[in-house]
């Protein structure tokens, strides 16, 4: 049992891993939140409640107004209690308020999934049952913990019990209140080509808070936040994480308040949202990740990726071999036919690279980004034979075949347009904003969602497709949809992804054994909820070795390797036009699940034997890769360097990959102090040639003295195991 109640206190116990979360129902019926950190004794903890302060601001008559003095599991507006609500419910009076009190609890024993959206799987859960008795309006708190994580997982069901509609004006998944401190808020912002870049701030009295207006969750920020003591590094000081599951409109927010208490919550985003919930009807709402860890970042992004990798992304491919893949789009973009596609497959045979993936252009008549995106339908004027020549082709030499979709889009130059103008979400009357000449289909309509799921799902069993590159290249704009009623329009970004859900459902999981990679204009839309039916993501539309260093470092912030999907492409680079060696380009693209994006036939013969060397030792690593544990050492936002290690969970095997930005005259000689060894463990070192024991090679580590070469940009590879 991970879950406790101790009746006589009325103390609720959840233990993860090392991890312990606990609150209590206090006297006026009220969760109060007591603890989360590191594993504690079942002991009695009520002195640490907020309810002692003294406040002489208007001195409370009654508990209520004690409210604003508690620490919050949710947290109402109206009712005596100032720091920012969970939630807010507009009655049929139009008065909002909503005092929820316990009512009940229940263990279950497995983990229910959320009826509409992606979920961890899992096993003990928590549901703590809540009600206002002067509306009937309810609220469930699921709470999920894991023997195996150091994370909790936490959402919130509301209910309207009341015999009138009433309008849910924000309905966040959580309220979590941290121990009073100094912090720092971290997050990661970027855009096209600088995805997920790392920022981290103090955080101040007020609200912090990060969000998507796009209906997508954006590379402008991802859905993630951490809160970590001011002094917190890779390897020490309390962390706190906290990652949605969840692909639209989102908004995370810390409250520090007056008294010192942070208070962090959040979840769809409450900006141009209200949801009608009809009498009997519940809402659901997106699961919130939260991991606590002591031994600082590097504590969480573990924790994260432990989590998502054991209970979120698909087990049928969660630890396989991945497909190492050649894609053809900086090759050819849209200028391609069946010879040129047939040559990159000639280069590919027998080098190691498994999969082929034939990327945008292949339908409709799109020769470029103008037209045709809705028409699924194989442009014979430029294949010949149509798919299945280029298929049979590839499959002769052994590989798979992989195909692009934008499924969600539709060209206003295509047929599917012509004839369905209505699927694209618009306004009526007004221009729609444009970007990449694409509109949106409007997923919130159930006609749209079935042309999807059939035009994709035919395409794939006619040509016995093996992988699917998924991508969505523009935000949505005019978010209204036709037909539904006015006082439900701004339903709109939540009911967009309860059909991206939805046609995921029908699709993934009736080609089960086809590969699915998530992409967005570069990685825009990398989120946990993708995640759970996309193994893999590309990251970023940016290749470039030195740019990668950035965002795959602060990609893994939250997200596991095996997720982070790279490419070694062309030089010079494609987005910044910079030239990186082989070398570099190919060890940074292997911290990840790699693949190469590049024409084949121009690279040398001793290039091509490097590639087939370098398939080899990825390979042979790749364990790492999709099982190990990730240490981050050198930060290239603040280093010359960028340094990880990958070690496996028995401590046996490890490499860590170093590179250096900039060589500098008469700069200081480099040591790695490398980490997650097992101190008494002896390791080889394959190339220093040398056995060291673990505690040297974290204590006293490895020079880097003669091991780079004499230019920028260059790197360099460890391979270390346990003798
Ligand atoms: C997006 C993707 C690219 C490529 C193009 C095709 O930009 O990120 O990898 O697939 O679309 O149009």
């Amino acid at each position: 049992m991970s879950i406790i109640f101790n009746e006589e206190t009325k103390i609720f116990y959840l233990n993860g891993k090392n991890i312990t979360y606990s609150f209590l129902i206090n006297e006026d019926g009220f969760p109060e939140h007591l603890y989360f950190g590191e594993k504690i004794g079942f002991d009695d903890i009520r002195y640490t409640r907020g309810i002692g302060r003294k406040s002489f601001e208007a001195k409370p008559q009654n508990n209520k107004y004690y409210n604003d003095l508690l620490s919050p599991e949710i947290s109402f507006f109206g009712l005596g209690d100032f720091k920012e609500p969970t939630f807010q419910v507009k009655n049929k009076t139009g008065d909002r308020l909503c005092e929820l009190k316990y009512s009940g609890y229940e263990i279950l024993d497995s983990k229910p999934k959320i009826s509409n959206m992606p979920s961890l799987r899992g096993n003990e859960t928590l549901i703590v049952h809540l009600s206002d008795e002067f509306t009937n309006f309810a609220a469930d708190l699921y709470y999920s913990v894991y023997e195996d994580l150091n994370i909790i997982a936490r959402r919130i069901v509301y209910k309207n019990n009341s015999d009138n509609p009433v309008f849910l004006e924000r309905a966040f998944s959580f309220s979590q209140s941290l121990p009073s401190g100094n912090y720092d808020f971290i997050s990661l912002f970027g855009g096209w080509g600088t995805e997920r870049h790392i920022e981290r701030v103090p955080l101040h009295h007020g609200i912090s808070s990060i969000d998507s207006k796009r209906t997508s969750s954006s590379a402008t920020l991802n859905p993630f936040i951490a809160i970590a003591e001011n002094d917190a590094t890779e390897i020490s000081g309390n962390v706190y994480g906290f990652s949605l599951v969840y692909s639209s409109s989102y908004i995370l927010k810390a409250e520090k308040y007056s008294t010192g208490e942070i208070i962090v919550t959040g979840g769809i985003n409450d900006f141009d949202f209200t949801w009608k919930l009809e009498s009997e009807e519940i809402f659901e709402t997106p699961e919130i990740v939260i991991a606590y860890s002591g031994e600082g970042i590097g504590g969480m992004s573990r924790a994260f990726h432990n989590a998502y990798r054991g209970y979120l992304i698909n087990n049928k491919f969660v630890s396989k071999p991945r497909p190492i893949v050649i894609n053809n789009w900086e090759a050819t973009y849209f200028d391609f036919n069946n010879d040129k596609l047939k040559k990159i497959v000639d280069c590919a045979e027998n080098t190691g690279i498994d999969t082929f993936v034939l990327d945008d252009g292949w339908f409709g008549k799109r020769n470029n980004e103008k037209c045709s995106l809705g028409d699924w339908n194989v442009n014979t004027d430029k294949l010949e034979g149509g798919l299945k020549t280029i298929i049979d082709y590839t499959h002769s030499k052994g590989l798979k075949f992989g195909l692009w979709f934008e499924p969600e889009m539709i060209s206003p130059d295509s047929d599917l347009f012509r004839a369905h103008p209505e699927y694209a979400i618009s306004v009526p009357g007004r221009e729609n904003s444009m970007a990449r000449y694409q509109c949106v289909l409007d997923l919130t309509k159930s006609e749209v969602r079935d042309f999807i799921v059939n035009s994709v799902n035919k395409i794939i069993k006619e040509n016995g497709i093996d992988y699917v590159k998924w991508d969505f290249n523009r935000n949505i704009t005019e978010s209204f949809s036709l037909g539904r009623e006015s006082d439900r329009q701004s339903e709109f970004a939540h009911r967009y992804a309860l059909g991206l859900y939805d046609i995921f459902e029908r699709i993934v999981y009736e080609n089960k054994n086809v590969f699915f990679e998530g992409c967005s204009g570069g990685g825009a839309r990398f989120d946990p909820a993708i995640l759970y039916y996309f193994p893999q993501i590309w990251t970023s539309d940016c290749s470039d070795a030195e740019e990668r260093t950035i965002i795959q470092y602060g990609t893994s912030m939250v997200y596991p390797l095996s997720s982070i999907s790279c490419h070694v492409s062309q030089i010079p680079n494609h987005q910044c036009f910079r030239t990186t060696e082989f070398k570099t380009r190919t060890n940074i693209a292997q911290l990840g699940a790699t693949g190469y994006e590049l024409d084949l036939s121009e690279l040398s013969s001793d290039e091509i034997s490097e590639l087939k060397e370098n398939i080899k030792d990825y390979r042979n690593n790749e364990d790492l890769i999709l099982k190990g544990d990730l240490f981050r050492i050198d930060n290239p936002n603040t280093s010359e360097f960028f340094s990880e290690m990958v070690v496996s969970k028995d401590k046996n095997k490890a490499i860590l990959t170093t590179y250096r930005r900039l060589l500098r005259p008469n700069a200081e000689v480099k040591r790695i102090k490398m980490q997650g060894l097992d101190k008494n463990k002896k390791y080889f070192v394959s190339e220093l040639n040398g056995t060291f024991s673990g505690s040297t090679l974290m204590n006293v580590g490895i020079q880097l003295k003669d091991l780079f070469p004499r230019y920028d940009f260059s790197s360099f590879k460890f391979h270390i195991k346990a003798v």
